[in-house]
């Protein structure tokens, strides 16, 4: 696959067999995330990688998920994440730390997508439960968490007409709208 092929077969994916994931492919997203362009290389970024059972399943209590998924969804215990990476920050004065949080996670789920797993980016989180759960030194600030795992569910690209709202179908495949290329891109500007 190429790097576009990775980007264009990524989709979030909430769902997940409880195959575990090898630390070491963990650790080669953390370092791809480490690798990620970083505003004036300031590097303000931190990864605790989490893959225990005791700590995924504590963690998991912390996690919200699909906002726009009714009634409210939660994956069930047998489709939960067998790993994740929780995101930290050494510096939130840094004005473009966001940007490399950006960068670095979405180096993190496109190393994971040409790996074969499925990942969620998720910042609907208890950050301060996360903090005291990992005993995270105050100078670093929690800032999301990617769920990671080896893929249970199909989500699928609609074209986006009214509604940026994703569904699921009544075979369980989700659906993700997605504004149009002709409806984003400006060749040579504004006519
Ligand atoms: C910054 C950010 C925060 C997100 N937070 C959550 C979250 O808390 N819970 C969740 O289930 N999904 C979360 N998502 C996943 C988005 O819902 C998902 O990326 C979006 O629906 C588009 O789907 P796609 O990733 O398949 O393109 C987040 C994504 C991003 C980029």
């Amino acid at each position: 696959m190429t790097v576009y092929d990775v980007i264009v077969s990524r989709r979030t994916i909430r769902r997940f067999t409880q195959k575990p994931v090898d630390p070491g492919l963990l650790r080669t997203f953390v370092n791809a995330a480490r690798l990620a362009p970083s505003a004036a290389n300031l590097q303000p970024l931190e990864y605790i990688v989490v893959t225990e059972k005791n700590l995924c399943a504590q963690l998991f209590e912390t996690l919200a998920w699909a906002a726009y998924i009714q009634p409210k969804w939660t994956p069930s215990e047998h489709e939960r994440p067998t790993a994740y990476i929780v995101i930290l920050v050494n510096d939130t004065k840094n004005p473009y730390y966001h940007r490399d949080v950006g960068l670095a996670s979405a180096n993190i789920v496109l190393a994971a997508e040409a790996e074969g797993l499925g990942s969620c980016i998720l910042c609907n989180i208890d950050k301060k439960k996360i903090q005291r759960m990992f005993m995270i030194p105050s100078v670093l600030a929690v800032d999301s968490v990617i769920a990671l795992g080896y893929k249970a569910e199909k989500s699928v690209v609609e074209d986006m007409d009214d509604s940026v709202v994703y569904w699921r179908d009544e075979k369980e495949i989700l659906h993700v709208p997605k504004r149009r290329l002709e409806d984003v891109i400006h060749l040579n500007g504004f006519p």
